[in-house]
Order: structure tokens, then sequence, then C-alpha cells
């Protein structure tokens, strides 16, 4: 429609530029809508051509939109594979982590995912007898982390979460997107011991009910779902 709409209102005698970049926006946000992509996805690809336009007829050095290109890339690198952005975890799901993390014996702890660190940090505060890990996949949000934690008995591997092996976690805590929930539940489910912890912060795995539900007094995180893993050999008679 709102192609439609454009086409019809473009004066094609006298084109610009700026009205093509109009009718390519209307394109894309239509074959976005098509495809099924979320309406938010819309004034994106409706603004994005012209927007680009009107960037290159400013005057500035190449390497600052070099720079544009670069740096989401560093920080938002899981966004194009796994659809998982970074934001963090606030203080109320730490908390509610800790709840399931013993003071008293050297559970060892993964940050799936683990940012720019701060869950491992207070983790580390919190129980110090833990063994901690996290993996991160964007480079600049790795470092951050790294150098957050560089005097903490802390592995930050750089890397992909699903090449991290789960079988010898006690606890796996994952902060990810709804998208990413199937696959993870797939890779637990396959290499999780008996006992262990899946632990995901307000993403539910469809059609697998958690064995615990802790609600969180938070305004962003919803609520820890945690599952007390059966084992592969428990699951693979289930597949
Ligand atoms: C929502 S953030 C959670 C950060 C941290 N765990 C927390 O709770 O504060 C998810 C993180 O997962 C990372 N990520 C996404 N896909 C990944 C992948 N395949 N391998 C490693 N890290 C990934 C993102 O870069 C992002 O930093």
């Amino acid at each position: 429609m709102i192609t439609a709409a454009l086409l019809f209102s473009l004066p094609l005698s006298d084109e610009t530029p700026m009205h093509w970049a109009w009718l390519f926006g209307a394109i894309a946000a239509t074959l976005g809508w098509s495809y099924g992509l979320p309406p938010w996805w819309a004034p994106i690809l409706v603004l994005f051509a012209p927007a680009a336009l009107l960037a290159s007829s400013l005057e500035v050095s190449p390497l600052v939109w070099l720079a544009a290109a670069v740096l989401p890339w560093l920080v938002f690198r899981g966004v194009i594979r796994d659809r998982v952005p970074l934001f963090l975890s606030d203080r109320p799901a730490i908390d509610g982590l800790l709840t399931l993390v013993s003071d008293r014996y050297p559970v060892s702890v993964v940050d799936l995912g683990c940012g720019t660190g701060g869950v491992l940090l207070a983790l580390r505060e919190a129980r110090p007898i833990a063994r901690l890990k996290g993996v991160e996949n964007a480079p600049l949000t790795w470092l951050l982390a790294r150098i957050r934690l560089r005097d903490a008995a802390v592995t930050v591997r750089y890397g992909s979460i699903w090449e991290e092996a789960l079988d010898h976690h006690d606890v796996v805590y994952a902060y990810l997107s709804p998208a990413a929930m199937p696959q993870l539940w797939d890779k637990a489910s396959r290499e999780m011991r008996a006992g262990s912890l899946l632990v995901s912060n307000s993403f539910a795995i469809p059609g697998i009910e958690p064995d615990r539900v802790l609600p969180l007094d938070s305004g962003f995180a919803t609520e820890l779902y945690v599952w007390t893993m059966r084992g592969p050999d428990a699951y693979d008679a289930a597949r």
C-alpha cells in the first residue's frame, strides 16, 4: 500500500534521486512486510535509502562511514547470525541467579554470551569459590569483559556459544533472545549433565516447561526460567 501510494504520488516526469530513494524505501518495506518481518522494521526500511542518500551528500571523511559500519559490528555481532543483541542483566536477575549458585561448593558456571562481563563480576564477588567462564563473540564487548575481569580467575573466551561444550558446567546462564532458544535447548539437552541447571533470563523455550520460574522484581527482565537437566540419555530416548 505504501509502495502504491508513493508510486502514484511521484511526479515521474521530474524524478530526483530523492524520489527514487523514497520509492526504494517503500518497496523494501513492502518486501519486508510480505516476508513477515515485524512491523517495527517498516520505518527502518522506508527511511534507510533516503537517509543513505542524504548522508552521501554530507562532506565527511570516508573513515567516518567506515567507523559507522564497523563499530556496530564490533558490539552487535551477535545480532547478525543469532538475532541476539547486547542488553545487560540487571541486579534483580543477578540476585536471582545467585540463589541458584552454591556458596559452599565450587560449582562451574558459564554465561553464554557474557556481554561486558557484569554477571561474571557479580558472581565473582558473591561466589568466590565458583569456577566461572564467559563466552562472547562480539569483539569489543569481549575485550571489555576481558579487561574488567583481568584480575579475576575467570575465563572469558572469545568465540561462539554454539562451540562451547556444556557437559562440564553445573549452571549454564543465558540471556539471549527468543530466536536463539530452540537451538539452545537442542544443544543443552544433548550436552548438559543430569542435575545441572539451565537458566534463561526472560526467554522461555517453546514447548519445554521450565522446572522453576523465578519472578524478578525488575523493570526490564521479567523472569528467570530454570530447567533441571535430565542428562543426554533421557532426552535421546525422547527424541
Ligand atoms: C543479551 S546480551 C547478555 C549479556 C550478559 N550475559 C548479561 O546477561 O548481562 C547477549 C550477548 O550474547 C552475545 N552473543 C550473541 N550471539 C552469540 C554467539 N553466537 N556467541 C557468543 N556470544 C554471542 C551478544 O554479543 C551479547 O553480548
